[in-house]
């Protein structure tokens, strides 16, 4: 029951969003229809959330084989400009739900402005491969082209995040860096394949810590698993408010 609330939470507003976003679209996108159509479709279909069969996850997560190509546009400040450009035919969408520019304001779904961007193409990359699991997510990026993978990433990675929290918590503070900082970094931004936490959303955070920790099936990262195994639901509320507070 709380799974369809949560499934329904998403998609009443998307639908919304959808419907206003599927008019500038038809108006300005040269053979945008398929691509709106698509979505129509995915949207529709997240109607009838059911869970998707869990598969065996690997334990790591390497880069997306379009890493290469990643890179060799973002050190080329043209073909960057380019790019977040382009994004423009996709970002529409994942604007509904993601934010302006990836500040989401869902406590629930992570901004993606400011993100690593090997991090984010990877996760684009195990949505659509279905190495991720949230069904929603699975669908769209499948219907992504490598050109709209690439594009989006560049475009989120240039972006500038706000703190989504403003309640910052010393213990929170002090666990970080005793367990965390080895990986995520000092300020918690994180570096190529390790996400930054700074200024995430914290329900977010708290969503994917426990569930790293309870070995709950969406993601498989033994390394979280082994770092939170011992965390008690507060050490993992006193992180929260510390990360999604940085800047
Ligand atoms: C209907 C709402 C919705 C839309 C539209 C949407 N997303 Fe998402 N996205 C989510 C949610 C919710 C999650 C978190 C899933 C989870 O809990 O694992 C997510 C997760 C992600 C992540 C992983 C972020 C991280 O920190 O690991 C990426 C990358 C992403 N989305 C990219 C996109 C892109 C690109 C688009 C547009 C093409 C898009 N999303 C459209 C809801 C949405
Ligand atoms: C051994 C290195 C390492 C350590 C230590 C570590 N992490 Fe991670 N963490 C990672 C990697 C790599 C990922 C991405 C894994 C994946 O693809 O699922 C990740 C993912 C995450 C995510 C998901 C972020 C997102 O945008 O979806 C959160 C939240 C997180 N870690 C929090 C923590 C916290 C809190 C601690 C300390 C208790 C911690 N991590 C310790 C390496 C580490």
């Amino acid at each position: 029951m709380r799974r369809l609330i949560l499934a329904a939470s998403y998609v009443l507003p998307t639908l919304a969003g959808l419907i206003a976003v599927v008019r500038i679209a038809a108006k300005e996108l040269l053979g945008g229809a398929g691509w709106c159509g698509a979505l129509a479709l995915i949207t529709a279909s997240a109607w009838a959330q059911t869970p998707s069969p869990q598969q065996p996850l690997p334990s790591l997560s390497p880069l997306s084989p379009l890493d290469a190509r990643l890179r060799k546009v973002m050190a080329d400040p043209k073909a960057t400009a380019a790019a977040i450009v382009a994004a423009k035919k996709v970002t529409f969408f994942c604007e509904v739900c993601h934010g302006v520019e990836g500040n989401s304001v869902k406590p629930d779904v992570p901004n993606l402005g400011g993100q690593n961007p090997s991090y984010l193409l990877t996760q684009i990359d195990m949505f659509s491969r279905g190495l991720r699991h949230y069904q929603f997510m699975e669908g769209l990026m499948k219907l992504l082209t490598e050109d709209d993978r690439i594009n989006a990433t560049v475009f989120y990675a240039s972006k500038t995040i706000k703190p989504a929290g403003n309640e910052t918590s010393e213990a929170g503070r002090v666990l970080y860096a005793a367990r965390c900082a080895a990986c995520h970094g000092a300020q918690a931004r994180g570096n190529e394949n390790t996400p930054r936490l700074a200024g995430q959303q914290s329900e977010y955070l708290r969503l994917s810590i426990t569930r790293y920790r309870d070995h709950s099936g969406e993601r498989i990262f033994e390394p979280m698993t082994a770092m939170t195994a011992s965390l008690r639901n507060t050490d993992i509320a006193a992180l929260t408010a510390y990360l999604s507070s940085l800047q």
